[in-house]
């Protein structure tokens, strides 16, 4: 077991303030708050997000002690202004954008800037500096815009991740992220864990708050600020805009439309908020947020992004075939089938949360099987799969988190009829680190479950998919650390399990 005291993550030390000239304070008319802060604020790294054709939005957020107890990470009650730059060479020789913003205790001193107006299809460069005496220098990150609309993309590099409990393994698969420098970064849920283990393989502790779960503002944030420590997810943001959306665990384990409170929900978002690269439209206000929304990739991809835990029917619903029991709003429902029934680009991938294929163990569709997974929301998943095949979506791709394992599936018209039409495909990311050596101790090496043939793949590794998509087909890598308990990256390697390849028009995988 290797435990690592918290407070040896309290990263020290000044930065040294830049000779490069940044725009003065105050040139968007935001009254500069002079203040001093004790040591260098951008412990928690930067990050990116949400790419348009014509920009994104930069994220970061000062804490010069991201471990203080009260989650404002050694932050005074005051606001402090922080000058940002996009430049299209990593030495800034050639700055494209700037500007100032004020960091507010109110959002614990997060920043987003949505920048916009540059060239598609584009890597940019970015950095923060705060207008303090002395001033710090962020560390600089990459990011970049989409292809504009109607263009083709020779190729689309992503990832997709889930799930990084803090103390279950150590977070390799984001250095390997980070290593692969992809195009676009999806993180499907469960960044955070509101709960603490005491497995024998931790790798190291959460900070203890004497209690089982956190559920206040000022512990989310602290949650979020000590994954920030970790230098492997610190470059992976660094590396490639995000596409981020939540699922249980940054709230509360298992949550729907019910419960928790619209207070506990509240602080939950506004931590979650604070701590990732999303754009000011999902903000939350009010216990609420808008989360599913679309990203475009030119002609080549589309990734429309859902909610599937903020209205989610409780499980408590007896029917899941009822039709409104539902696992996305009906109002997202109907965004997602209008979104559908366009066709900008060859591939529509459905980034969400938990498992969409058909997992039913007793294959009884009259069983309402519970599980945090569609299976029990049977008439809604029925609707939207006949609804993309009334609209003749010809690539609709399923990408999924939750279930700490990898899983492949084609997607079938009736899933009890192994001779019924294709209808697309679901890959389904393994837990980052979440679960640790394996998801089941106790089977460690589970078998695809037979009677359910359209099931093509079921591997227990830490891990994450490296995906390529091109006008001719989507590529999958399923990846798979060698340790999740070695710390030292150099000694851990990270290779493809398997690999998957979706022919464009045939909704059907193939091994590649
Ligand atoms: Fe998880």
């Amino acid at each position: 077991m290797r435990n690592v005291h918290r407070r040896t993550f309290i990263l020290g030390g000044a930065a040294a303030a830049s000779s490069i000239a940044l725009p003065s304070a105050g040139a968007t008319g935001v009254p500069a708050t002079a203040t001093s802060l004790p040591h260098d604020p951008f412990q928690l790294g930067v990050a990116s997000g949400d790419p348009s054709a014509d920009g994104f939005v930069l994220w970061t957020r000062l804490a010069p002690a991201p471990l203080n107890p009260d989650g404002r990470g050694g932050m005074p009650s005051s606001n402090v202004d922080v000058q940002w730059q996009v430049a299209t060479d990593g030495n800034f020789a050639n700055v494209v954008a700037s500007g100032t913003t004020t960091a507010t205790p109110a959002s614990a001193h997060s920043v987003h800037v949505e920048v916009s107006g540059l060239d598609h299809s584009r890597f940019y460069h970015y950095r923060f500096r705060t207008d303090t005496t002395p001033s710090y220098l962020s560390p600089a990150g990459r990011t970049r815009t989409a292809p504009g609309p109607g263009v083709l993309a020779n190729q689309l590099r992503f990832a997709v991740a889930s799930c990084s409990h803090w103390e279950e393994s150590w977070f390799h698969a984001f250095q390997q992220i980070a290593d692969d420098s992809p195009d676009l970064v999806l993180f499907l849920g469960d960044y955070i864990y509101e709960f603490s283990t005491d497995k024998t393989t931790n790798v190291r502790e959460y900070v203890d708050w004497g209690t089982d779960v956190v559920d206040t503002l000022a512990e989310y944030r602290l949650r979020y600020a000590q994954h920030r420590t970790d230098p492997a997810l610190r470059a992976a943001h660094a590396a490639a805009p995000w596409a981020v959306v939540l699922d249980d665990h940054e709230v509360k384990n298992n949550w729907n439309n019910s419960t928790p409170s619209v207070s506990q929900r509240a602080q939950a978002f506004q931590a979650w908020y604070e701590n990732m690269p999303v754009r000011a439209a999902q903000k939350p206000a009010g216990g609420t947020m808008t989360m599913h929304r679309r990203l475009g990739w030119g002609s080549l991809a589309r990734f429309h992004m859902l909610d599937t835990r903020q209205y989610r029917s409780p499980q408590s619903v007896p029917d899941c075939n009822d039709g409104t029991r539902r696992m996305i709003s009906a109002n997202q429902e109907q965004w997602l089938l209008d979104g559908l029934a366009t066709r900008p680009a060859t591939w529509d991938f459905l980034g969400q949360q938990v498992f969409f294929a058909d997992r039913d163990s007793d294959r009884d569709p009259n069983t309402c099987n519970g599980d945090d997974s569609w299976d029990g929301y049977r008439a809604q998943r029925s609707r939207i799969s006949a609804g993309w095949v009334e609209r003749g979506v010809p690539n609709p791709v399923v990408l999924t988190g939750d279930v700490h394992r990898h899983w492949a599936a084609d997607l079938l018209a009736n899933p009890y009829d192994p001779d019924s039409a294709h209808i697309g495909v679901e890959l389904v990311a393994t837990s980052v680190s979440s679960g640790g050596p394996y998801a089941d101790p106790n089977n460690p090496n589970p078998r695809l479950p037979g009677h359910l043939p359209y099931v093509k793949y079921l591997h227990d590794r830490r891990g994450y998919i490296r995906c390529t998509a091109t006008s001719e087909q989507v590529t999958a890598e399923f990846m798979q650390l060698s340790s999740t308990t070695e710390p030292d990256f150099a000694k851990v390697s990270v290779s493809p399990h398997a690999r998957f390849v979706v022919p464009e028009g045939e909704k059907r995988l193939l091994r590649g």
